[in-house]
């Protein structure tokens, strides 16, 4: 039996319905925190959350593998995270996480959460696989919509390459290590096939628009002051301004080929997506 936590989520939706074609529905638990929001995944659904340990001993009972899909809480993530790799230790299970590139060793600032998770989970003794996804194509999506309409969008990331995948490749690769054998104790830095850079993307999506993009590189200060004169909260500028710190420095732009490798096709190109957003604006 495979227990996906986060079901609801998107990535977790997308890993479900891959399961669902490979395995027996009845075979399939949706562990997720509000189960009227899972009534139509079509699986099992049993209720669970990180921040209810009881619940989640009761999830995952009788799981042969567990899919821990990372949580959204900021600074609240490691003790969660913590309490499901409990529960699947009750259970016996291979747990497989969805973590961030070069987790251990690396300044991107989400990192230390994912670090501390994965140093549980090692701690723990299963079996287990670490899924060290690269950035979401989705991540992108205002800035494509809104750089279509304005012809502009602004940044601080530089010449920083971003090798991004859709949700739908990274789903697909969670797949094929709950149904697969051979991922015991791997770690696997997935990323798209190819890095872009902010430049690149503006042309990528002038193409898809029809009519001309620029990017406006900023310095972080400018950046800060621009997304906060824009009405963003002053802490969310600041996250936004230090991860196109950590692309501009690289952390965020490696090219690995191992989601080609795991999923058996090319990933998803971001002009593919571009031209989606663009078409669906
Ligand atoms: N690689 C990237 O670019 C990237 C980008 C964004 C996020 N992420 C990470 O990847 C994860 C999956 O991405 P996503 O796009 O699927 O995010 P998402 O759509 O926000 O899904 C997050 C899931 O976590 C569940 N969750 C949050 N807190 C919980 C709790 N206390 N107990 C139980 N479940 C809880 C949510 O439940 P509900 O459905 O009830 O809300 C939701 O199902 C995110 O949670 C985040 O850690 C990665």
């Amino acid at each position: 039996m495979i227990v996906v936590t986060g079901a609801t989520g998107q990535l977790g939706r997308l890993v479900v319905e891959g399961l669902k074609t490979k395995l027996p529905a009845d075979q399939i638990v949706a562990a997720v925190r509000n189960p009227a929001k899972a009534a139509d995944l079509g699986v099992t659904v049993r209720q669970a959350d990180y921040n209810e340990p009881e619940t989640l001993t009761a999830a995952l009972e009788g799981a042969d593998k567990v899919l821990l899909i990372s949580g959204t809480e900021l600074g609240r993530r490691v003790a969660q995270h913590e309490a499901v790799v409990e529960a699947a230790r009750k259970a016996g299970a291979h747990i497989v996480y969805t973590s961030a590139p070069k987790a251990h060793d690396t300044a991107l600032i989400l990192a230390p959460e994912h670090k501390a998770t994965e140093e549980i989970i090692r701690e723990s003794g299963l079996p287990f696989t670490l899924l060290r996804n690269g950035w979401y194509h989705e991540n992108y999506e205002e800035t494509v919509r809104e750089a279509a309409q304005t012809g502009e969008f602004i940044g601080s990331a530089g010449e920083g390459r971003t090798s991004s995948a859709s949700r739908a490749d990274f789903a697909d690769a969670a797949v094929a290590v709950l149904t697969g054998d051979g991922h015991q104790n791997k770690v696997y830095e997935l990323s798209g096939d190819t890095a872009w850079t902010r430049a690149e993307l503006a042309a990528t999506i002038a193409e898809a628009a029809g009519k001309p993009v620029t990017y406006a590189d900023l310095t972080p200060e400018q950046h800060q002051a621009a997304l906060v004169e824009a009405g963003l909260p002053e802490g969310a500028a600041q996250f936004t301004v230090a991860l196109d710190g950590n692309t501009k420095d690289g952390l965020l732009g490696e090219t690995s080929g191992e989601l080609r490798a795991l999923i058996g096709r090319p990933t998803t190109p971001i002009s593919d997506y571009v031209a989606r957003v663009v078409k669906s604006a």
